[in-house]
């Protein structure tokens, strides 16, 4: 099949390369040239493991490629995918003004029938909107010629995207009309080997869906959250509970991990457009706006604890001085994604309070650059090299390098054996035993 990705980002770049990955002919396009010219040469602009051996490969067979000429792009694609950014506008809502863009580039140029397919996360009712921007130009254009609006909306998680898009839990196909569906589930068929699930839908059911299954992980955490600050007063311990809890085959176990705070380019995005959605038909969407409240409100526990540790020796300014190393700073591992990551919560309140910060991060160094300058030291290679008269160890994204670490060089290298984790990654007794003061989040020494 014949199809063209616009917009070339983490959702673009993946999808474009998993359906040339099944033998489609695919065409990304992007309207940032330097991306473009980068891809040309095979360099990847994020990091996403495993996606660079396929996009070399999937491009050096002809069926991958990539262009800036989004006009010639559509006229040679049956199947046009919009994947660009939805970010929230200054209330919350979701901005659209670039899926609309494309959906009038996409009218402007089209020569034959199309598939106009909303990839991208967008509100309810945003398929009516691109209908009528592509049918507009149309109109403009004096031509009549057909075309279908899908909605397809985007379930993968960065760090694990390719697996996720290969094979998926589901596949969601909001499509009204029975032919094109037709076609959507056989673009998907080759990815249905784990679980047959592509489910069709009414298109505006298909929006929902997306903004739902964010909503809800967004709750688990947060509720989640809530429940470790919780056993910290009362002295129980968080992983037993998510243990207990999630043996309750209704409940499961997965997206219960408290920590930082959900960071990320799409759960506080979608939390808010979702809670601005429902303002906009009049209803209190209660719930979700608790679930954004309490997550703001984590982002500040780790840095609350290291405050109440310092007080102890300077109760006026407890930080003043201080030189904290930072172990993580993207919003998860196996990602350079930068995009409201708790660690820039974290690391500007220790700035602010006085403290010096040295960070480690195997692969968001660049990114974290371009937040923080020159207000903070970084190490893209060695975890250790920060360690050496720091005050204080802070965890702030679980990388596995993290997981298991040399305990020994850690407490030669600080001026004292302390260390907080915000994922929740050594055994408290352990860490006790072999001589570290050390706090974590919703387990109690
Ligand atoms: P991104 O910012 O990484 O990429 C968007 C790309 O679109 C950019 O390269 C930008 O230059 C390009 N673009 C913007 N306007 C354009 C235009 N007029 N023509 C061509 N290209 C244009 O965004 P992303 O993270 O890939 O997210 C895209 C959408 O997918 C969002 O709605 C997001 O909520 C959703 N989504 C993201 C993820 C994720 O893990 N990142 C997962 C599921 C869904
Ligand atoms: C999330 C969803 O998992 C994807 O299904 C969805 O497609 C995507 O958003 C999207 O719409 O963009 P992603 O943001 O890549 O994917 O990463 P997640 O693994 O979901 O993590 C999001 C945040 O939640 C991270 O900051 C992570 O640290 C946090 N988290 C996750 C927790 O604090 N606890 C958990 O148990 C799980």
């Amino acid at each position: 099949m014949k199809i063209c990705v616009i917009g070339t980002g983490y959702v673009g770049l993946v999808a474009g390369t998993c359906f040339a990955e099944s033998g489609n002919t695919v065409i990304c396009v992007d309207v940032n040239r330097e991306k473009i010219e980068g891809l040309k040469e095979g360099i990847i602009p994020i990091y996403e493991p495993g996606l660079k051996e396929l996009v070399l490969r999937n491009s050096a067979e002809g069926r991958l490629s990539f262009t800036t000429d989004l006009a010639a792009a559509v006229k040679a694609s049956l199947v046009n995918f919009i994947a660009v950014g939805t970010p929230p506008g200054e209330d919350g809502s979701a901005d659209l003004q670039h899926v609309i863009a494309v959906a009038r580039e996409i009218g402007r140029h089209m020569e034959g029938f199309k598939i106009v397919v909303d990839k991208s996360t967008v509100p309810v009712g945003t398929a009516d909107k691109v209908r009528q921007a592509v049918q507009e130009e149309l109109d403009a254009r004096g031509v009549g010629i057909e075309f279908d609006v899908v909605s397809n909306p985007e379930f993968l998680k960065e760090g694990a995207a390719i697996d996720d898009f290969m094979k998926p839990d589901r596949v969601v196909i909001g499509a009204d009309n029975v032919r094109t569906a037709e076609i959507m589930k056989e673009l998907y068929s080759p990815f249905m080997r784990k679980t047959n699930r592509l489910i069709v839908m009414d298109v505006r059911s298909a929006e929902m869906t997306k903004y739902a299954a964010n909503a809800m992980l967004a709750t688990r955490i947060s509720f989640m959250n809530q429940i470790a600050n919780l056993c910290e007063r009362m002295n129980a311990d968080v992983s037993a509970v998510r243990e207990g809890i999630g043996s309750d085959s209704r409940i499961g176990y997965d997206f219960l991990f408290p920590g930082v705070g959900y960071g990320g380019s799409c759960f506080p995005k979608d939390v808010k457009a979702l809670v601005k959605t429902a303002e906009e038909c009049g209803y209190d969407f209660a719930l979700l706006k608790a679930v954004e409240e309490v997550n703001e409100r984590q982002k500040s526990v780790l840095t609350e604890k290291l405050i109440a540790y310092f007080s102890r020796e300077n109760a006026t300014a407890p930080l003043a001085g201080r030189t904290i190393a930072v172990w993580g700073l993207s919003f998860k591992p196996r990602t350079d994604d930068m995009r409201e990551a708790p660690s820039v919560v974290i690391i500007s309140r220790l700035l602010e309070m006085g403290a010096t910060v040295r960070a480690h991060d195997p692969e968001a160094v660049r990114e974290a650059r371009k937040i923080f300058g020159d207000r903070i030291t970084y190490s893209g290679s060695s975890q250790y090299d920060i360690l050496s008269g720091a005050d204080a160890l802070a965890i702030v994204t679980e990388w596995n390098e993290y997981r298991n670490p040399d305990f020994d060089r850690i407490r030669e290298s600080l001026t004292r054996p302390v260390i907080f984790d915000g994922r929740n990654l050594y055994n408290v007794r352990r860490m006790k035993e072999i001589g570290f003061e050390y706090f974590s989040i919703g387990r109690n020494a």
